[in-house]
């Protein structure tokens, strides 16, 4: 990201800085990369090491569906009843050693501060709206953003709606925005299909000067971790730097279209350690005379593909609906539905809006993803089927 700042801070860093009543605020660097990495500068009102109590939390399982079969598979997802928090409510469906890909509809509101020690977060908000409020300031959310939160950062989301989805990616890795997008100095290129312009970044409230309790749980080592603290966590008054969370809205994706059939890399909108995420927008067809706008069948050798399916007719595909998600391991064939190709001649332009996450190792399902499962999928390129 580029450089951003909220707040008052001292005009050099690592120097003095004093709150009214004479005490100095505490001065933080926040790096996910030791020291090597883009990081930021924070004050706060109180050190964030005075804890006054530590708890043990619940241990996080994820728990393998063995199935011990290289198939297809469609997750329907449409029917999930809300349940939890932002945090709790989540259902894990895809994991591996790179990213773990989660669902959640919440139904409660978060209690307490969260900061997820070991992963960076993708959260895409699919339904409902309402602000992320963390310890760089406020971040107000709506449908089809992408909220990329950077590990470490303390916060909360607050939905304003009752009808809320988001589809989660906890990624061991940075998500970054891929690199043939933006220069050598970080700026984004004419060639991407977006630009800072599209980037939503922190804004004020910032600080909260609070005293009472309050809750923040940590997730690292596999299990959650509760601290408690005599004041509100988020008591920044001020920060710099180049690592905060921000949002991209997926309607702000330009599509980048051609005379024949682009390949998913023109979609492409992050990337992290072995795994992209694409976008896939509404936009105008292939327009050379003969073009054929349905991809062609392809073997992923090397990628697993999942599709989140977001909204419009998904025209290469045939029973997939709102909420879908679909998985296409490496090492098989696969294309458009029987009928597909035909009738995709001639059509100018599509409506639809997914999410592609594509993994360079291969997912494994949850047991979660074993109830979600459609076991007709498989088979549904049988012209009859
Ligand atoms: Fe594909």
């Amino acid at each position: 990201m580029y450089y951003h700042k909220l707040g008052k801070f001292p005009q050099k860093r690592h120097t003095q800085f004093r709150r009214p009543d004479g005490k100095l605020y505490t001065e933080e660097l926040f790096g996910a990369e030791g020291f090597s990495g883009n990081s930021s500068l924070l004050y706060h009102n109180h050190p964030p090491t005075t804890v006054k109590r530590v708890e043990q939390g619940a241990e996080i399982k994820i728990e393998p569906w063995k199935e011990g079969l290289l198939r297809h598979h469609h997750l329907v997802t449409k029917d999930l009843k809300p349940w939890g928090d932002p945090i709790s409510g989540q259902i894990c469906v895809m994991f591996n050693d790179d990213v773990k890909i989660s669902l959640c509809l919440p139904k409660e509101e978060m209690k307490y501060f969260y900061r997820n020690g070991e992963h960076d977060e993708l959260i895409f908000i699919h339904k409902g709206e309402g602000y992320m409020q963390s310890q760089f300031g406020r971040l107000p959310f709506r449908p089809f953003d992408y909220i990329v939160v950077p590990r470490g950062t303390t916060y909360k989301l607050h939905f304003t709606t009752d009808d809320n989805r988001m589809l989660i990616c906890d990624s061991t890795g940075p998500i970054e925005f891929p690199k043939r997008y933006v220069s050598k100095m970080g700026q984004f290129m004419e060639n991407s299909p977006f630009c800072e312009r599209d980037i939503r970044v922190p804004e004020e409230p910032l600080f909260f000067d609070e005293e009472g309790e309050f809750e923040l749980r940590i997730r690292k080592q596999g299990r959650f971790h509760h601290y408690f603290f005599a004041f509100n966590p988020l008591d920044v008054v001020g920060w710099d730097g180049y690592l905060y969370p921000y949002i991209f809205n997926m309607k702000d994706f330009e599509p980048i279209t051609g005379r024949v059939h682009q390949p998913p890399p023109v979609h492409q909108t992050f990337e992290a350690h072995n795994y992209v995420v694409c976008s896939f927008c509404p936009r105008k067809y292939d327009y050379h005379p003969l073009a054929i706008p349905a991809p062609y069948n392809h073997s992923n050798v090397d990628s697993d593909e999942v599709l989140y399916y977001v909204e419009g007719d998904f025209m290469s595909r045939k029973g997939v609906e709102f909420a879908s998600l679909t998985h296409h391991p490496g090492g098989i064939p696969h294309g458009p539905h029987p009928g597909t190709v035909e009738k995709s001649i001639g059509k100018e332009a599509t409506d639809e809006y997914a999410v592609m996450i594509d993994t360079f190792r291969p997912l494994h399902l949850t047991m979660a993803a074993k109830e979600m499962d459609d076991g007709h999928y498989p088979y549904s390129w049988i012209a009859h089927a």
